[in-house]
C-alpha cells in the first residue's frame, strides 16, 4: 500500500480515556488494547491470551467490562473508557488496589489490573457482593498465580475493611 493509500486507510477516532478526551489516527479494526496500550501510552492494560479468554486485557467502556483485545476501536468511539491508570489518578490507591496489596491478590501481575476493573464492575452494580457473587464477577478473569483466595479476599476487604481486616 502507497504511503497516501494508507493514510486514507486511517480514520481519526476520538473517545474519551479515564476521564480525559482523545484522538487517534489509527486503523479501525486496530485492538482498543493495542491503541491503549501502543499510541496511549497505557500499558497497565495488560495482554494475557489475544484471544478474549482470560481477562488480563479488560477495561471498562461506557461502564461495561470489555476484553479490549476483541474491541475494534471503531467500536470505542465516542464512548468513555477506563483504564486501570484511570482507578487511582493522584498518589492515593483506590481501594481494591490497597485490598489487593494488603491480602497479597497480585503475584505476577498480569491478571491484576483487569482482575481490579472486573471487581470495580461488580462493585458497581453489586455494592456488597456475597462470596459467590465475587467469584462469579471474577470468573471471566483467569490467574495463574495465586490460586484466586487472595483475589477473592481482597475483594472482600475492600468490600468489608473492618470486618475482614
Ligand atoms: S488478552 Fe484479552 S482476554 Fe486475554
Ligand atoms: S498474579 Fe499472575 S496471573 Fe494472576
Amino acid at each position: 500500500m502507497t504511503d497516501s493509500r494508507e493514510r486514507r486507510a486511517r480514520a481519526k477516532i476520538s473517545f474519551a480515556v479515564n476521564g480525559e478526551p482523545k484522538t487517534v489516527h489509527v486503523y479501525p479494526m486496530e485492538r482498543l488494547l493495542d491503541v491503549l496500550r501502543q499510541k496511549l501510552q497505557l500499558t497497565g492494560t495488560k495482554e494475557g491470551c489475544g484471544e478474549g479468554e482470560c481477562g488480563s486485557c479488560a477495561v471498562l467502556m461506557d461502564g461495561i467490562l470489555v476484553n479490549s483485545c476483541l474491541v475494534p476501536v471503531l467500536q470505542a468511539a465516542g464512548s468513555s473508557v477506563v483504564t486501570i491508570e484511570g482507578l487511582a489518578p493522584g498518589q492515593t490507591l483506590h481501594v481494591l488496589q490497597e485490598a489487593f496489596l494488603e491480602c497479597g491478590g497480585a503475584q505476577c501481575g498480569i491478571c491484576t489490573p483487569g482482575m481490579i476493573l472486573a471487581a470495580v464492575h461488580l462493585l458497581n452494580g453489586t455494592p456488597g457482593p456475597t462470596l459467590e457473587e465475587i467469584r462469579e464477577g471474577l470468573s471471566g478473569n483467569l490467574c495463574r498465580c495465586t490460586g484466586y483466595s487472595q483475589i477473592v479476599e481482597a475483594v472482600e476487604r475492600a468490600v468489608h475493611p473492618r470486618t475482614t481486616a
